[in-house]
């Protein structure tokens, strides 16, 4: 028995050594794997979940499967509810959630309420939001305590929202620690050009800034409204990298260093005047040479890995196979390294 034990052992490790440390082909367990038990407090990363439509539902889609990015900018075939083809769970890891008072209140009154072509439109809105990943934690018919704006609350919900929020949700405001999917690559979901998601852009905006000219919002007091997420985040992602100190970049020998005492999630290596990495999907800035991600089911990697390889528990993302490009001597990169989604602990430039 015990004997059988071991080998099984031996193989397992046989197959880790093999698909983490073997140079030629770099393969590691999947990031964002949803089967994976994640540990508390973890961003986890979008992936693509694909399942057969619910009985009722039909798909057009040639797999037959109905395919739904599991992320805050993530949507499902229109008409269908994001939350019946995608974890909820899951996307309320991606962004802090709490629960928030809404900012005013839909009169029951309202003379909007007897607009015919106003009531047809905000119906439209509300079912396309019911196809998108803001539902997670904008809707009471998920969650007990929704975030400010509910799309289930009696009446006019969107009088939920402050200007600011009406703003952002037409898309003159921005909100890029959202995330966004090509349309093509989000069941036709565009979020490049409002807040949501949507199918039909040009029907989205005209809704929002009807709204914002109904409230009497200039133009001149948008410009000085915050963004979503406020300075803060535009200062993590326009933050510019300082030369690395002692202890921080990659040495001669391969082994790559940050200060921090704490773990990483995420380690770049990238051309020097690459951007800092947005939020997940778009968290590939251009000239990245090599990206390492650690699954949320496992813990942080230290400072002191070697550039190229692979822990176990992480997963190389860039190159896709392969080793990275060899550094240069001389050269000069740009090292960024976060403990998670928007938790930066080193940008920095150092020379090879
Ligand atoms: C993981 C939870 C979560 C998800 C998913 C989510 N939001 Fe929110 N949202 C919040 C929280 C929390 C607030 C802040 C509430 C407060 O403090 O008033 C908020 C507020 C807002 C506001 C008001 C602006 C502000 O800063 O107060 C807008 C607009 C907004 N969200 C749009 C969206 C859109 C569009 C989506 C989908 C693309 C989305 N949210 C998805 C949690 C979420």
């Amino acid at each position: 028995m015990i004997d059988r034990v071991c080998t099984i052992v031996l193989i397992l490790l046989s197959t880790l050594a093999i698909s983490c440390s073997d140079s030629e082909q770099v393969e590691c367990t999947s990031v964002g794997d949803p089967t994976g038990d994640p540990l508390p407090n973890v961003s986890i990363p979008p992936y693509l979940d694909c399942r057969d439509p619910l009985p009722g539902d039909t798909t057009d889609s040639p797999t037959g499967k109905v395919c739904t990015n599991v992320h805050i900018s993530g949507a499902t075939e229109e008409g269908k509810r994001f939350e019946q083809y995608a974890s909820c769970d899951v996307v309320r890891t991606q962004r802090p959630y709490w629960p928030a008072e809404p900012k005013g209140l839909p009169s029951p009154t309202d003379p909007r309420l007897q607009d015919q072509d106003f009531m047809t439109e905000l119906a439209w809105v509300t079912d396309q939001l019911r196809s998108t990943g803001c539902v997670c934690c904008h809707s009471s018919s998920i969650l007990a305590a929704p975030s400010q704006w509910d799309i289930e609350m009696e009446g006019i919900w969107t009088d939920a929202l402050d200007s600011r929020g009406a703003a952002i949700m037409g898309g003159q405001l921005a909100s890029q620690m959202l995330g966004h999917y090509p349309s093509q690559d989000n069941n036709g979901f565009d979020r490049d050009h409002t807040g949501m998601p949507t199918t039909d852009v040009a029907r989205m905006q005209a809704f929002f800034r009807a709204d914002l000219e109904r409230r009497g919002v200039t133009q001149e007091e948008i410009n000085n409204m915050e963004p979503l997420g406020g300075g803060f985040i535009d200062a993590i992602l326009n933050e510019e990298p300082t030369p690395c100190e002692e202890g921080q970049g990659v040495n001669q020998d391969g082994t790559l260093t940050w200060t921090d005492n704490k773990g990483a999630r995420y380690v770049y290596v990238m051309n020097e005047d690459s951007s800092n990495p947005r939020t997940p999907p778009n968290h590939v800035p251009e000239g990245t040479l090599w990206l390492l991600q650690v699954s949320p089911s496992d813990q942080p990697v230290a400072s002191g890995l070697r550039y190229g390889s692979c822990p176990p528990g992480a997963s190389q993302t860039i190159p896709s196979t392969g080793e990275p490009p060899a550094l240069v001597r001389g050269q000069s990169y740009h090292l960024y390294v976060l403990e998670d989604v928007l938790k930066p602990i080193t940008n920095c430039t150092f020379t090879y």
